[in-house]
């Protein structure tokens, strides 16, 4: 499903490096290493009802993502967390919203990809949006697979959150030439590591089943499914997956912030047949209700720049 522009966007402030700036002014400089190489770490997380979601461990992903770049003079978690709260009360922003925050090794001095050339510090940016999920939720998504294999750690290692997303975005070109909404990417082996936007779950003789995450991203939704999966004690593991084993999966789905949790019906042409009549979907999605609360932290509404 192609997103399209939300005019409740237009006026949304964004905060850039030292302050909040209107849309059409929330500018990084062409000096920023994101621009020059794709220097960033990042973690899209999402707002229900006055509280962020899984904070914390978004939080956490962050700061470790930019302590394995070796970025200097990290903000600390409550430092971003109270301008994230800063941010989303000057929007007026308290559910169905995304936001994406980025951390930049900051402007260079002059272009080059030496990280010795940055001597001004980061740049964080906090880019809230109002965005309901992006999947169809009910009818499911097809998917292909991509001839792009995912990044294995002896490459860059996915435990990175980055913004060097071009892996992921060949994917997904590949994925829109072929009129599907998402790429299935394997590993360097061939196995499954995950869809170019989100990871990826099987379900077969009523088994919980997601690739280890060795080539894909440790997501925090994918971790969350795997825990609600231990306390509703649905059988589950980790293995490898081929491309035969997803295709005579019962169920499959995607998990990520995003979209939460998607079905997929189709891969490469082949429709997805639930020849159990299992329903463990449905199970984690109502446990995935029923636990949210317990991973909510309420937006303080007196925190400002
Ligand atoms: C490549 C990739 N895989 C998976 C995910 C899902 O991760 P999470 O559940 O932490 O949102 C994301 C989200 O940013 C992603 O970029």
């Amino acid at each position: 499903m192609l997103q399209k522009f939300n005019p409740k966007n237009a006026d949304i402030l964004v905060y850039v490096q030292d302050g909040l700036y209107p849309r059409n002014e929330a500018k990084v400089s062409v000096f920023d290493s994101v621009v020059q190489g794709g220097d960033a770490v990042w973690e899209g997380v999402r707002i229900y009802k006055g509280s962020v979601f899984m904070l914390d461990r978004h939080l956490n992903r962050l700061l470790e993502s930019a302590h394995a770049m070796a970025f200097e003079n990290i903000p600390s978690k409550d430092e971003i967390a109270n301008k994230l709260f800063a941010t989303l009360n000057a929007n007026q922003m308290y559910d169905d919203v995304h936001v994406r925050l980025t951390l930049t090794r900051g402007e260079k001095i002059t272009s080059g990809m030496d990280p010795r050339l940055n001597s001004k510090g980061l740049n964080l940016i906090i880019l809230p949006e109002w965005k309901p999920l992006v999947y169809d939720n009910t009818t499911g998504i097809k998917v292909i697979t991509s001839s792009i294999r995912r990044n294995s750690p002896s490459m860059i290692d996915s435990k990175i959150h980055h913004n060097n997303l071009i892996n992921n975005i060949l994917a997904k070109l590949q994925a829109n030439f072929a009129n599907v909404d998402a790429a299935l990417m394997l590993d360097n082996y061939g196995f499954a590591a995950e869809l170019n936007g989100s990871n990826v779950f099987i379900v077969k003789d009523n088994v919980l089943i997601t690739p280890f995450a060795d080539a894909c991203l440790h997501g925090i939704t994918r971790g969350f499914v795997l825990e609600l999966a231990k306390k509703t004690s649905i059988p589950h593991k980790e293995k490898n997956l081929s491309l035969t084993e997803i295709y005579n999966a019962d169920e499959a789905f995607a998990t990520g912030t995003w979209g939460e949790l998607t079905p997929i019906k189709e891969i490469d042409g082949r429709a997805i047949m639930n020849k159990t009549g299992s329903n463990i979907l449905s199970k984690i999605n109502a446990a995935f209700d029923s636990n949210k609360s317990d991973y909510l932290t309420e937006i303080p509404k007196s925190v400002s720049l």
